[in-house]
């Protein structure tokens, strides 16, 4: 069974609007594991190169503003196909576009205010676990209930 980690990062907005243990839930429930988790105010920095991808977009700045505007909950999860489960389970980025039953379907409207952040592939979650955490941040363990989540 391969196992891999994601960065999910629930962004102001979510934080602000009290979504946090609702988000949480949804990962846990799945039987994702949690093994960071820490929150912050991100500096503008740390928000730009997170974003450098999009640093040509017209929306960046906007962007950056907004990550760095006030607290974060940053997070690793692990599990089998844990990067491209949690982009489904955050849904579309255009919120009214996002399929009920996603956080950003279920949550929001806003592209601007979509409530969450999560990797999009292998080589970005590394990037990004790797920007946001360090190595003694990120907790190896094993839930008892283990047995229960893999396949037969
Ligand atoms: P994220 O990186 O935050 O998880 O979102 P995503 O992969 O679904 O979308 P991405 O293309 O990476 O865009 C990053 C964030 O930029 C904002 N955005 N605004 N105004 C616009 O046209 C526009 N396009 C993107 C969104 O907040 C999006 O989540
Ligand atoms: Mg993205």
């Amino acid at each position: 069974m391969h196992q891999e980690k994601t960065f999910i990062a629930i962004k102001p907005d979510g934080v602000q609007r009290g979504f946090i243990s609702e988000i949480i839930g949804r990962f846990e429930r799945k039987g994702f594991k949690l093994v960071a988790l820490k929150q912050l105010i991100p500096s503008k920095e740390l928000a730009q190169k997170h974003y450098g991808v999009h640093k040509e977009r017209p929306f960046f700045n906007d962007l950056v503003d907004f990550i760095s505007s006030g607290p974060v909950v940053a997070m690793v999860w692990e599990g089998e196909g844990v990067i491209s489960s949690a982009r489904k389970i955050i849904g579309a980025t255009k919120p009214l576009e996002a399929e009920p039953g996603t956080i950003r379907g279920d949550l929001a409207v806003n592209i601007g205010r979509n409530i969450i952040h999560g990797s999009d592939g292998p080589d970005t979650a590394s990037f990004e676990i790797n920007l946001w955490f360090n190595n003694e941040e990120i907790c190896d363990w094993n839930p008892s209930d283990s047995i229960w989540r893999v396949e037969n």
